[in-house]
Formats: C-alpha cells, structure tokens, sequence
C-alpha cells in the first residue's frame, strides 16, 4: 500500500518537474497545445500566451463556475496559477481569489504569473489540500482543475473543502473520474498516479464521499477523451502497454465536470 507521503512527494516531484521545464499536460488531457479545446479562445485571449498555456488541466472550471463580481474564490491546486488569474477577472476587484497548492515551483511561477498581469486580488499559499491554509466559512466559490484525482484521501479534501465554503458556496470542479475498473498495473504505478489516471476514482464513490461529508445538488457530467489523447498520455507515463488491453484504460478514464453546493 503506497503512502500518503509518498504519493504527496511523487506528485510534488512530478509537477516540479513539469513546472521547471515548462512542459504542460495532466495525463489524458490534451492541455498542451489545444488549449482552445478546454477554454473559449477569448476567455484565454485576456492573458499573455505564455500564462494561458500553462496548463495543467482537464476541463474549464471558469465557465462551470459562473463566477460573479465580488465572490471569494479558491482554486484548490493552482498550479502556475491560469484558473487563478481568470477567476480573478470575473470576480473584479472587490472580490478575491486564493489559489493552494503544494509544489513551491508551482507557488512561485504562479506568483510571477500574477504580478506580470498586475492581478492584486489574487493570493497564492502553499499547503495541502488536505489540510487548506484558509479559514473556515470564508470562501464563496471553490474550482479546481485535475487535481482532486491526485489526492491519497480525497475524504479529506472534500471535508476541507466544506470546511473552507460559506454556508450556500459552490463547488466547481474539473477531475478525472473513471467509469468500471482500472487495470492492475496502472492502478499501482506511481507514474500514472502523478499523470492523474491511477488516482481517479469512480463517479459514483467521488459522489458518495461527498455527500458523505455534507454536499448536496451533486452533479457529474463526463467530457470523453479520444484515443489519441489517451495514448499519449499513456505513452508518456511510461507504463508497459503489454500487461493490459489499453481499451481498458481508454473505457475507463473520462474527465468530467463536477458541481455541488453547500447547503444554506
Ligand atoms: C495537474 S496539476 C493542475 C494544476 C492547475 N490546476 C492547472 O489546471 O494547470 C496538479 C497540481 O496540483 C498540485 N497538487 C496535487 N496534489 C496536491 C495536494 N494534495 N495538495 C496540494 N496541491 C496538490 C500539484 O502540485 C500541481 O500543481
């Protein structure tokens, strides 16, 4: 059984890595250079180009989330900071967006990312999501972008992230989420952990956890991924593709767009 630690330290190294050499993608999606295909074009056309394709993500949290002027937004896993940096337009300057994230790699480029664009109502912290550096009851509207399937004990981030929202806040989410079982081998690799694959979890246990700890208007819609997309990503979580049908993974593994609220 793979520890906490040791899952934190391989996804940190990992996107670390990724961040350092500015290469983007989270697994099956195909953040590289279709950017477009998650995110309107003039929704990204507001930020230099440099900013708005690094992107780790698998779905478009902005659009999902509806943000309105005012709101207090954080983004649970920020990465180089993109949703960050969006949600901050929409919400104007009387509202605010916290973005958390483990990686300080990730903390500084997306600190540098802010203050190149002049975005003063943005803030970025280094912690866990399972363990959020924010006060309880403060945050109007949480987004997050692949990064929930990279946590060892989603449990707790979804607690957190209750803990974290006002009474009425929205979640709004991108995330892996698989649909029938994972081959063995893949489930096990730590590679496709950090590729966010081995991490996801089925739809129907991500919805149960969170209503577990108290959400409610649940809603999970898929967004498939092609072959393509799925064997690259694959490919480059360097697994042996002769242990497995890759059907299994290509059936298996969906991003989807998730929203819950907590109640009043
Ligand atoms: C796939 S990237 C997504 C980054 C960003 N949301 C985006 O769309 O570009 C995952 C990010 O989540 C962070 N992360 C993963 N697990 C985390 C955890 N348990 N606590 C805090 N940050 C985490 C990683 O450091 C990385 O920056």
């Amino acid at each position: 059984m793979t520890s906490t630690t040791s899952i934190h330290e391989t996804v940190r190294e990992h996107y670390a890595e990724r961040i350092k050499s500015s290469a983007s993608c989270c697994g099956p999606s195909d953040c590289c250079s279709t950017e477009s295909k998650l995110y309107p074009v003039e929704l990204l056309a507001t930020l230099p180009t440099d900013v708005s394709s690094t992107s780790y993500g698998c779905g478009d949290p902005i659009t999902l989330a509806a943000l309105q002027p005012g709101e207090t937004v954080l983004d649970l896993g920020s990465g180089a900071g993109l949703d960050c940096l969006l949600a901050a337009q929409k919400v104007g300057p009387e509202g605010r967006v916290i973005g958390v994230d483990m990686t300080p790699e990730m903390i500084e480029r997306a600190q540098a990312n802010a203050k190149r664009v002049n975005a003063s109502n943005v803030e970025f912290r280094q912690g866990y999501l399972e363990d959020l550096p924010v006060e309880s009851g403060t945050v109007n509207v949480i987004i997050s972008n692949c990064v929930i399937n990279l946590s060892p004990d989603k449990v707790k981030v979804f607690k957190e992230a209750f803990r974290v929202l006002a009474p009425g806040g929205k979640l709004a989410v991108s995330d892996i989420v698989t649909d029938g079982p994972l081959p063995e081998p893949v489930r096990q690799s730590l590679s496709a952990w950090a590729g966010c694959v081995a991490g996801a979890v089925n739809a129907k246990e991500y919805i149960t956890m969170m209503e577990e700890v108290g959400f409610t208007n649940i809603s999970v819609n898929p967004v498939f991924f092609d072959k393509e997309t799925v064997d690259a990503a694959l490919a480059e979580m360097a697994l042996d593709v002769n242990q497995y049908p890759r059907e299994e993974v290509y059936k298996a593994v969906y991003s989807a767009k998730i929203t819950a609220y907590k109640p009043m």
